[in-house]
């Protein structure tokens, strides 16, 4: 299931797509670092929020963390583990792509 193109997020940035899965609309970030694609469901361990205040931009002005913009927690962009903020020790939810052919597609 193709979630974007990879020409949709630019290296050592964000954006964030829709998805329907299993009947239900979701929202994903995607995240590109160094070569590597990170993708995750768009929703804070806090209380289910979404991160993005603006559409897409789902990092820190450093672009060295994935920030919630509700109450400022700080995830780690390689496992989504919460490192600032008011979920210590939680993570984001982390979703496995593939990437080819220029695209970024749920694994099975
Ligand atoms: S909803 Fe994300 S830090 Fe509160």
């Amino acid at each position: 299931m193709k979630l974007c193109d990879l020409d949709d997020v630019e290296e050592g940035s964000s954006n964030g797509f829709f998805l329907e899965r299993d009947g239900r609309m979701e929202s994903f970030m995607v995240i590109r670092r160094d070569g590597e694609v990170f993708v995750y469901v768009n929703s804070c361990p806090h209380i289910g929020a979404p991160l993005d205040f603006m559409p897409g931009k789902f990092l820190n002005p450093d672009k060295t963390h994935i920030l919630c913009s509700s109450h400022g927690a700080l995830f780690r962009i390689e496992d989504g583990l919460c490192v600032s903020g008011p979920c210590p020790d939680q993570s984001l939810t982390q979703v496995k792509v593939a990437v080819r052919d220029g695209g970024v597609y749920l694994s099975a």
